[in-house]
């Protein structure tokens, strides 16, 4: 009876075995195949799990895209880098497979992104002077809150990775930017002013910020990557204290700055930038500084990276245009193969458990040559077809 009893029991095990294994490999085989974009919702990547990679960016690369964010993990806490950077890839922008982390945060204390430092808003570009891809994100030290507003580079011969950690830069130490040179010799500001009175205003337009991190080089928050078509590149972030967009370029291998930058609506307190090319103009869009709470995007124009650029106010139209939808900009991707098709990538943040946070993709249109994002419940790419 005993053994009668272990041999039911240990069969049963087989079949419960079998059977899982069976379901197991049924599921993979009928992972949900996505052919529209539903913002807002849990976004199931092939595994069919919910996409990890927020804040992220994307670069075509042979025929397929690769989508860079930060790994995020669940509860309070859940925004410091405790994996890293991953990437997805995909071959229609609707199905994403995981490719696993590309950039792992360090078990080495010693290392400036070992676990628990900050490693947000990654962007991949390709440099093909030297056949690497160079990875760029804002690094946040461990255990110092926001305060050392640096920004982190790696490269790796794999567009997936591996990358190899290069370091990380406070940008173009001991330079003015462009509209600054020849203005700075002597200049003084008074050390009492008041935040947000007429006096600092003034102060923080004519540098106060740009001198104080002069010889430290200057803040780099929110980031993100251009490549324009001549092969130039440059690293766009929120600087002085948030206040002042800077658009630096990089140098010749796209793991350095060569020092000349610009800077974008002083004391405008713009951070998530996202720009893109069209027709020969280039375009901004941009959050308001409310941490994970959104708030009204920017957009702006100008006919050369370097200005000036011209104000183009609110892109987005209906409920909640106030508040981007509930979103906050990271990347504006060209769609390839299509005229005029670009997304605009946006993260609804999750602070209390970021790893739900959700992703706000939307097709950009353009009215009188600006931009205009309007709400979709579902899209696809046939739109840009219309
Ligand atoms: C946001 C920023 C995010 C993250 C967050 C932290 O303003 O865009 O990337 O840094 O603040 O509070």
């Amino acid at each position: 009876m005993r053994i009668n009893n272990r041999n039911f029991t240990f069969s049963t095990l087989l079949v419960i075995i079998a059977l899982s294994m069976g379901l197991c490999s049924c599921q993979s085989q009928t992972a949900i195949m996505h052919s529209s974009f539903t913002p807002g919702e849990i976004w199931l990547d092939t595994d069919s799990v919910h996409i990890n990679a927020h804040g992220g960016g994307i670069i075509f690369d042979n025929g397929k895209y690769y989508w860079f964010g930060e790994h995020k993990t669940a509860g309070r806490g859940g925004n410091s880098a405790l994996v890293g950077i991953g990437c997805y890839s995909s071959d229609d922008l609707y199905n994403w497979e995981n490719e696993g982390i590309a950039l792992a945060s360090a078990n080495d204390p010693d290392s400036e992104i070992v676990k628990g430092c900050v490693m947000e808003r990654p962007k991949v570009i390709y440099n093909e002077k030297t056949d690497t891809y160079v990875l760029w994100f804002h690094l946040e030290l461990k255990g110092q809150g926001y305060a050392a507003a640096r920004t982190g580079v790696a490269t790796s011969k794999n567009v997936t990775g591996p990358y190899t950690y290069l370091g990380s830069h406070r940008p173009n130490a001991g330079h003015w930017s462009i509209e600054l040179q020849g203005k700075m010799d002597n200049k003084e500001f008074a050390s009492d002013l008041e935040w947000w009175t007429p006096d600092w205003r003034k102060a923080v337009n004519e540098g106060l910020f740009v001198k104080r991190d002069f010889e430290k080089g200057q803040m780099s928050r929110d980031m993100t990557l251009f490549v324009d078509d001549d092969g130039k590149a440059y690293h766009i972030h929120s600087s002085e204290e948030n206040l002042t967009l800077h658009i630096s370029e990089l140098n010749d291998d796209y793991t350095g700055f060569t020092g000349k930058y610009t800077r974008l609506f002083p004391g405008g307190h713009n951070e998530a930038p996202a720009i893109f090319k069209r027709n020969g103009n280039y375009y901004l869009i941009a959050s308001g500084c409310t941490g994970w709470d959104p708030n009204a995007a920017r957009s702006a124009v100008a006919t050369s990276i370097w200005g000036p650029w011209e104000s183009l106010g609110n892109p987005c139209i209906g409920k909640d245009a106030e508040l981007t939808f509930h979103s906050q900009s990271t990347y504006v991707l060209p769609v390839q193969g299509k005229k005029d098709a670009y997304i605009y990538m946006g993260d609804r943040w999750r602070p209390r458990n970021p790893i739900d946070g959700r992703y706000i993709w939307l097709p950009i249109r353009f009215e009188n040559e600006k931009p205009v994002i309007e709400w979709h419940d579902e899209w696809d790419l046939n739109i840009f077809d219309n």
